[in-house]
């Protein structure tokens, strides 16, 4: 059976939630899809897998660390399959920019110049990957948790923040369906004549 690894980055547990739906609509297309936590991730999970779904909660413009580290750490083995990335991120009305929106620039900021750091190292590791896609799903911020890093505990504190984090679940299910139903249609695909 085909193997499809998903694999996560959570801080407050909303994107390991798309992670775990994602593997749901998979499995449900007859595939096998094991949702495990970047943190954890072992070398034999990575081993065995035809090909990966690799997502990260956005903070602060970056992906968070273990999942970074999961695209540095299996360079060939992601490289030889086809791989799917997301970003858990924005929330409603907090982004700069009020143009038609670029999902990708709301959640890591722009391709280049100030405050592209995030976005630079994501598209740099997605392109020497050869990532299939890399899809932004809207987000969930609860004011009530207690914050788990000591940047987020700051950021928090800035009264500025009361104004641009709008609080709720923002996620999207049908989006987040529609898009892993993609991915399960890509991998029953025939491989094009070469
Ligand atoms: C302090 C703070 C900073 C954030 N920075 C960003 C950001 O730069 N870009 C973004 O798209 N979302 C940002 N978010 C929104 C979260 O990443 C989003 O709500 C996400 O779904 C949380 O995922 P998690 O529950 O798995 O940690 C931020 C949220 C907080 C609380």
């Amino acid at each position: 059976m085909t193997k499809v690894l998903v694999v996560y980055g959570s801080r407050h547990g909303a994107t390991e939630g798309i992670a775990q739906r994602i593997g749901e609509v998979l499995r449900a297309q007859g595939l096998a899809a094991p949702v495990v936590s970047a943190d954890v991730v072992a070398d034999e999970d990575v081993r065995d897998a035809d090909a990966f779904v690799v997502g990260s909660a956005v903070y602060m413009g970056r992906w968070l660390k273990q999942p970074t580290e999961f695209l540095e750490n299996y360079p060939s083995s992601l490289r030889a399959s086809p791989v799917w990335l997301f970003s858990s991120g924005p929330l409603p009305g907090s982004t700069a920019s009020k143009e038609p929106s670029d999902p990708l620039a709301d959640a890591l900021g722009p391709k280049a110049g100030p405050g592209s750091g995030g976005r630079m190292k994501i598209d740099e590791l997605a392109a020497s990957i050869g990532a299939r896609d890399h899809r932004v799903f809207l987000g969930r911020y609860d004011p009530d948790e207690p914050p788990r890093s000591f940047p987020e505990r700051i950021v928090r504190m800035l009264p500025i923040s009361k104004g641009v984090l709008p609080h709720g679940d923002f996620r999207n299910w049908p989006d987040i369906d529609a898009w892993a139903s993609e991915i399960a249609a890509e991998i029953a695909a025939p491989a094009a004549p070469v």
